[in-house]
C-alpha cells in the first residue's frame, strides 16, 4: 500500500525513527511482525523492498514507527526521505512474539537495532518484563531513552566500551539477571542469538528469537530467506518466522555471517 511519511528523524548517530501512516490492519499487527518498505521513486535500485520490524504502534496517530540503522544503499536512501514523501509499505508480515506470560518474568534481550521488535513487546500489557539493551557504545542504545520515559519500562543498559550502563554485552547483563523459569525474547546479531540458545539450554529458560535474514519477497514465495529448522526442514524466515522458539531452529547448521 502507499503510505505517507509523517516524520523521519535521526534519534542517535546512524539510527533513524520513521513514522508512517498506517491502515487498521497494520495497527492490528503483533509485536515482532515486520513490514517491507520501499521509497517511491527508487526505480530499479534498490529493486527490492527492505524488511523492518514494527517498533511502535501509534494507534492514536494511526501510524506505525520503524527504527532503522543506516547501513547500506536502501537504508541510506530511506534516511534522506522527508515528511510528506510517499512510501510503499507491505505488512504486517510474519509471525510475532507470543504474549508476555503472566505470573512469570520475561527478559527482553536486545543487541543494537535488534531492540526494534522488543519495544512493542514491552509496550504490550500482560506479564512483567525487563528490557536488557546492549550496544557497542552509548550511541547504539541512547534512542531508547525516550521510549523508556514514555512507556515507563524497566531497562538495564550495557555498553561494550562502558560509556553508559553496565560494561559488557546484553548477554553478560542477561547472565547476571536471568533465572530458570524466565522467558526470554531476543533480537540482535546472530552471535548474540547463539548465546541465548546456549544459555536457555543450560539454565532452563524458554526463549523466542526474532531471526534476521536477507529477504526477497517477504511473503513466502521466493525461498530467499530460508534457515535450517530443527526437524531438518528449511524454514522461511518471512513466513514461518521471523520469531521462532529457539528449539525450532537447527543452530549447528546455521552458518555465521558478519
Ligand atoms: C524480519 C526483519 C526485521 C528487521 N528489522 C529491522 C529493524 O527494525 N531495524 C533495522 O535497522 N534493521 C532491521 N532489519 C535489517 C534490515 O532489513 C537491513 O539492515 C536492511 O535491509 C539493509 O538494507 P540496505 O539496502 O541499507 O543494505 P544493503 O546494502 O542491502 O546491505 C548493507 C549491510 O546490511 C546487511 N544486511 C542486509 N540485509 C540484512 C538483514 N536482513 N539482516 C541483517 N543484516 C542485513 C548486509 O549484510 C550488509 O552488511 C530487519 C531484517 C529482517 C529480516
Ligand atoms: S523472502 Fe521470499 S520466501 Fe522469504
Amino acid at each position: 500500500m502507499k503510505a505517507k511519511i509523517l516524520s523521519n528523524r535521526e534519534a542517535a548517530p546512524g539510527y533513524f525513527r520513521l513514522a508512517v501512516s498506517a491502515t487498521e490492519a497494520l495497527l492490528r499487527g503483533r509485536p515482532g511482525q515486520f513490514v517491507m518498505v520501499r521509497g517511491e521513486g527508487w526505480e530499479t535500485d534498490p529493486l527490492l523492498r527492505r524488511p523492518f520490524s514494527i517498533y511502535r504502534f501509534r494507534k492514536g496517530m494511526e501510524a506505525v514507527e520503524i527504527l532503522y540503522r543506516a547501513v547500506g544503499r536502501g537504508t541510506r536512501l530511506l534516511s534522506q526521505m522527508k515528511a510528506g514523501d510517499a512510501i510503499d509499505i507491505l505488512g504486517p508480515l510474519g509471525n510475532g512474539f507470543p504474549d508476555l506470560p503472566e505470573g512469570r518474568r520475561s527478559l527482553l534481550v536486545a543487541g543494537g537495532a535488534g531492540v526494534a521488535p522488543l519495544i512493542s513487546v514491552a509496550e504490550a500489557k500482560g506479564g512483567s518484563a525487563r528490557l536488557i539493551m546492549g550496544g557497542k557504545t552509548k550511541d547504539d542504545i541512547s534512542y531508547v531513552f525516550e521510549d523508556e520515559r514514555e512507556l515507563g519500562i524497566d531497562v538495564t543498559y550495557a555498553t561494550e566500551d562502558g560509556s553508559f550502563g553496565k560494561m559488557g554485552t546484553s548477554i553478560s547483563a542477561m547472565k547476571e539477571e536471568a533465572s530458570p523459569g524466565d522467558t526470554v525474547f531476543a533480537c540482535g546479531p546472530l552471535k548474540m542469538l547463539r548465546e541465548v540458545e546456549r544459555l536457555s539450554r543450560e539454565m532452563g529458560f524458554t526463549s523466542y528469537v526474532s531471526y534476521e535474514e536477507r529477504m526477497g519477497c517477504g511473503t513466502g514465495l521466493c525461498f530467499g530467506c530460508v534457515v535450517m529448522g530443527a526437524g531438518g526442514e528449511y524454514q522461511r524466515v518471512c513466513k514461518d518466522g521471523p520469531v521462532f522458539d529457539v528449539n525450532e531452529l537447527s543452530w549447528k547448521d546455521i552458518e555465521d555471517i558478519d
